[in-house]
């Protein structure tokens, strides 16, 4: 099939990579071969799979090098790859259902993600009735416009459309939800730093997104919604084309996790999201299909974080994962740690969120005991 979409390169016309742009995949992975890497793409993607996907472009004009570059310039990345768009997690399947499997707890190839649940938010407790442990609670989920490809694939004007369509929905949410949109072109550098302090608003600085051509274009169409008390927040083409955010001050999970399912149910009104039948939601990053859910907590446990690694292990067997506090690839501030549940694929967004609260309150338990 023809291309329809502007190569970057001269386009071949054909169905599969241009030859120039297999040429420098192939230098770059030869390169790879010899880096020290502890990354999923490292252990998965093998010389015989190299071989039968390296040709490969999707409609959006995707090839394996969209999706592999992010790792092979990092080779301290954890996953080491981002879909180029929609399409690839089938057309390069073999590797992204390797890494799929293994960070969403053996999510194997033939399972199918269940359809959405919110299950009944009223039910979950406050993680920290006295605030003896936590100091603020975060719920998001990612989700990605229908009919377009992800960052390394969006064309300037597709950047604008996709805000303007997420523009046209958030400002259209009712109650608590209502609030004000602002594109990072209008704002100062000083202010954006001021939200990314307050955990509001993301940065510009992820070598790993940088790695693969998630910044092109910047500021365009890049923004943010939220609500009068910055309890709800809506992330416009960062990673994803939408990240949804409910959040607020101590453990109160419940009220936060309410928050994000009413939006979500007003938002699935106004905008169609692309969902793939089996991963479920798609996302940019593998480590965010399925409900696209990270729940966290920032909370203080002295005592257990006095041995990061027995912490660390203790985290895994509860299926959570620890940051730092100014997020991913951050340290602790304060000792300060980011505890959220680690799988969003393979559970329902009620099993997701009721793993991290089960998680968050055996930590506080352990850390009671001390
Ligand atoms: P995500 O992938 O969920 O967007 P990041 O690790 O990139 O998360 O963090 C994004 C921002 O959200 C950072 O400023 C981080 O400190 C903030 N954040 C995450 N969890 C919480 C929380 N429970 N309370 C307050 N801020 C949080
Ligand atoms: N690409 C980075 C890595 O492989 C981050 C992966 C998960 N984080 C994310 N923001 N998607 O280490």
């Amino acid at each position: 099939m023809p291309c329809n979409r502007k190569c970057e390169l001269e386009c071949c016309g054909k169905n599969h990579a241009h030859p120039a742009k297999v040429r420098q995949l192939e230098c770059k992975f030869k390169k790879f071969q010899f880096a020290t890497s502890d990354s999923l793409l490292k252990k998965y993607l093998t010389s015989k799979l190299f071989e039968e996907l390296k040709w490969k472009k999707t409609n959006y004009l995707m090839t394996l090098l969209d999706c592999v570059l992010t790792g092979f310039e990092n080779p301290d990345s954890s996953m080491g790859v981002y879909a180029g768009c929609p399409e690839c997690y089938d057309l390069f399947g073999d590797l992204f259902d390797e890494l799929i499997r293994e960070y969403h707890g053996d999510f194997k190839k033939s399972a199918v993600h269940p359809p959405m649940d919110w299950g009944e938010p009223g039910q979950l407790q406050d993680l920290d009735p006295e605030g003896k442990y936590i100091i603020s609670t975060r719920v998001r989920t990612a989700r990605s416009l229908k009919g377009y490809p992800f960052n390394p694939g969006l064309s300037y004007e597709e950047y604008l459309e996709i805000e303007e369509k997420i523009v046209n929905a958030v400002t259209e949410l009712t109650d608590d939800l209502k609030g004000q949109y602002v594109g990072l072109r209008d704002m100062t550098p000083d202010e954006i730093d001021l939200m990314v302090d307050s955990h509001v608003l993301y940065k510009e600085s992820d070598r790993f997104l940088n790695a693969a051509n998630a910044y092109r274009y910047w500021p365009a169409g890049r923004g943010y919604f939220y609500n009068e008390d910055k309890t709800f927040i809506v992330w416009v083409n960062e990673e994803d084309h939408m990240r949804v955010i409910s959040m607020q001050e101590g453990g109160n999970l419940g009220e936060i996790y309410d928050r994000l399912a009413k939006a979500i149910q007003q938002l699935d009104e106004k905008l169609e999201f692309e969902r793939h039948e089996r991963l479920g939601f798609l996302s940019m990053c593998p480590t965010n299909v399925g409900t696209g859910i990270r729940a966290s907590v920032h909370i203080k446990l002295p005592n257990l974080a006095e041995d990061m690694g027995s912490l660390e292990k203790i985290a895994e067997e509860l299926h959570l994962q620890i940051r730092g506090s100014g997020g991913e690839h951050t340290a602790s501030v304060g000792g300060i740690l980011d505890v959220s549940n680690k799988r969003r694929l393979g559970l329902t967004e009620r099993e997701v969120i009721q793993e991290m609260n089960d998680g968050v309150l055996e930590l506080i338990r352990l850390e009671g005991s001390k």
